[in-house]
Order: structure tokens, then C-alpha cells, then sequence
């Protein structure tokens, strides 16, 4: 099983699409452990976006995830990095897929709607840093040998 963090970006939840980032991963059969509705610091900002410090459009990026609130997520899967990553879409929307979250609802890198992490490792450490150990919750669905053969 892999753990994924998951934004709905504050255009996402202006918009009102979390319910519908939300449906699509629930359906996908993907297994949610965690959730809060919040208002991303300026700190917190800079620690997520780290690697992307000094790129030309950081500061745009900083801005854009501090102006709202955002939907933060954990999720669960076999796979769950590639999976969710192929259900939000390419970075850039117009370069996603036809019926990916970004394809669907979006047209600019820069309010392209949701995050998801990238690597088995990067979600282990995004979902630690923006969720406390007490707020993720483990649980067994009852529907999880239809949708997890092991
Ligand atoms: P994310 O981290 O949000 O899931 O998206 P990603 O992996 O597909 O893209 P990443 O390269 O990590 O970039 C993070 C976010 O920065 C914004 N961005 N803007 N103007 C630009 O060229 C540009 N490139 C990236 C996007 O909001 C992207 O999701
Ligand atoms: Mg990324």
C-alpha cells in the first residue's frame, strides 16, 4: 500500500470541486485516511514547495496555495502515487487527458486545481508534514477484498 497527499488548491475548493476530487477517488476504489479543511501558512507553503524554490514561477505558486482555504487529504492504495497522479492529470491541463481532473475542470498550470505526491516516499513525508500521527486513521473497509485482490 502506498499513502498519497492529496490538495483540493484553493481554486478547487472557490470552485466547489472538492466534493467531486473526492468522488472520483473514493470511486477509483482508493481508501481516504485522512482529511481537514484549513488555511495553508506561508510557512507550511514554503516547506511543501521547497524543491520548487527559486524556479520562476515559486513566488506565483506560494501565493496561489496561501490565498484560500484548501482541502488536505491523505490517501491509500496499491499504487496509490500512480493512480491518483493519472486520475488529477498532466501538470498542465491542457496537456492531460481527456476525463482527468485537470482536463475536465482546467485550462492553466498555474490554478490547475489539485496536488498529489509524486513518489511512495514523498507521500510518507508530505502526508507527515501536513497531517499529525493522530489525525490519519487506519481503518479496514468492508468493500476492501472488491477492490484490493491481496
Ligand atoms: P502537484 O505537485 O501540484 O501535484 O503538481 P505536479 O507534481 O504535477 O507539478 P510540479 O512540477 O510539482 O509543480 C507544482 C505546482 O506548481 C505549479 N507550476 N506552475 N508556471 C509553471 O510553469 C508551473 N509549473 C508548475 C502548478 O500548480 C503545479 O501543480
Ligand atoms: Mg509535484
Amino acid at each position: 500500500m502506498e499513502r498519497s497527499l492529496v490538495l483540493v488548491k484553493p481554486d478547487g475548493v472557490q470552485r466547489g470541486l472538492v466534493g467531486e476530487v473526492i468522488a472520483r477517488l473514493e470511486k477509483r476504489g482508493l481508501l481516504l485516511v485522512g482529511a481537514k479543511f484549513m488555511q495553508v501558512s506561508r510557512e507550511l507553503a514554503e516547506e511543501h514547495y521547497a524543491i520548487h524554490k527559486g524556479k520562476p514561477f515559486y513566488e506565483g505558486l506560494i501565493a496561489y496555495i496561501t490565498s484560500s482555504p484548501v482541502m488536505a487529504m491523505a490517501w491509500e492504495g496499491p499504487s496509490a502515487i500512480a493512480a491518483i497522479r493519472q486520475t488529477m492529470g498532466a501538470t498542465r491541463p491542457l496537456e492531460a487527458a481527456p476525463g482527468t481532473i485537470r482536463h475536465d475542470f482546467a485550462l492553466e498550470v498555474g490554478r490547475n486545481l489539485t496536488h498529489a505526491s509524486d513518489s511512495p516516499e514523498n507521500g510518507l513525508n508530505e502526508t507527515a508534514l501536513w497531517f499529525k500521527n493522530d489525525e490519519l486513521t487506519s481503518w479496514k473497509r468492508a468493500t476492501d477484498p472488491w477492490i484490493f485482490e491481496g
